[in-house]
């Protein structure tokens, strides 16, 4: 089979990572994957690991899929660069860009061009992404291929568009939800006794762990919670303490608070 060849157009934070788990993952080897920025010396040490690196936008997309990882503002301009060499049956094109809707990518386009849009999170950098996927034009094999390239770098869901700003609420918002979590609880923790990287060595590792007995069984946060309150134990004072100081409700409020906010902010 034809060796795949992959761009990554716009090679910041996002771009970077995607070519690092399609090399580390199996997907490609890095002479298969180019990255463009325009400025370049930032992306110099990606030649020495066998990167391609260009500010050629058109010769990158020539590839078999083409990563846009720039930001929604210079999204437009990109297109219009790329779009006289974008060929209908030749190219795949992946957004990674928030807020921007596969119709509003599409029109931008020459006609029957597959787009596929997804939604990762910052932790696409160790491998430890939950990414969103969907499209309304690529075939299932194109999905599957690119749904491929993404499951190399975390965990998958291929989703109906409509979700797609609530996937960015939850998935890509929802890092700092959590990290907000370990923070107070590292505070807790110093109030309790702990040095502070104690404290948060601590906080980590239980928000993993809790993380991984869900993953593992696929049970209900509750059937593990039952497993730690013991009847009148100090686990159920604390949470229903948790509770009646609005834990839950705090936490669904604020997911729709950043719903509303993303509805109110982009297309
Ligand atoms: N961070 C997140 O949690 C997250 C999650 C999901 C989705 N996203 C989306 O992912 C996209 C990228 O995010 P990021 O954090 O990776 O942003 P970033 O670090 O700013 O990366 C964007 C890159 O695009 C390059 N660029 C700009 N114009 C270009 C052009 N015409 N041709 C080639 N490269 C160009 C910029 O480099 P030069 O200035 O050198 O050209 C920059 O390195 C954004 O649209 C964001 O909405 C982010």
């Amino acid at each position: 089979m034809k060796t795949k060849k992959i761009a990554i157009l716009g090679a910041g934070n996002l771009g970077e990572a995607i070519a690092k788990g399609i090399v580390n993952g199996g997907i490609s080897k890095p002479e298969h994957v180019i990255l463009t920025r325009r400025n370049t010396e930032k992306i110099k040490h990606l030649e020495a690991d066998g990167f391609q690196i260009s500010t050629d936008n058109s010769k990158a997309a020539l590839a078999d899929i083409v990563f846009l990882c720039v930001q929604p503002k210079q999204l437009e301009s990109l297109l219009e660069e790329i779009n006289p060499i974008l060929k209908k049956g030749k190219q795949v094109l992946v957004s990674v860009i928030t807020g921007v809707d596969l119709q509003t990518i599409s029109s931008q386009l020459p006609k029957g061009i597959p787009v596929i849009r997804s939604m990762p999170n910052t932790a696409i950098a160790i491998g430890e992404s939950m990414t969103c996927l969907c499209t309304n034009n690529a075939s299932s094999d194109q999905l599957n291929e690119v749904e491929a390239i993404y499951k190399t770098l975390g965990s998958t869901l291929i989703i109906e568009e409509r979700l797609m700003k609530a996937a960015t609420v939850l998935g890509a918002s929802g890092i700092a939800f959590f990290l907000r979590y370990i923070r107070a609880a590292t505070q807790g923790g110093i109030e309790l006794g702990f040095d502070a990287d104690e404290a948060q060595k601590i906080a980590m590792q239980t928000a993993r762990g809790a993380a991984s007995l869900l993953i593992k069984d696929g049970v209900h946060p509750e059937k593990e919670i039952d497993k730690v309150t013991t009847p009148q134990g100090c686990t159920i004072a604390g949470l229903n303490e948790m509770e009646h100081q609005g834990l839950s409700s705090a936490l669904i409020k604020g997911i729709k608070t950043s719903y509303e906010r993303i509805n109110s902010i982009t297309k």
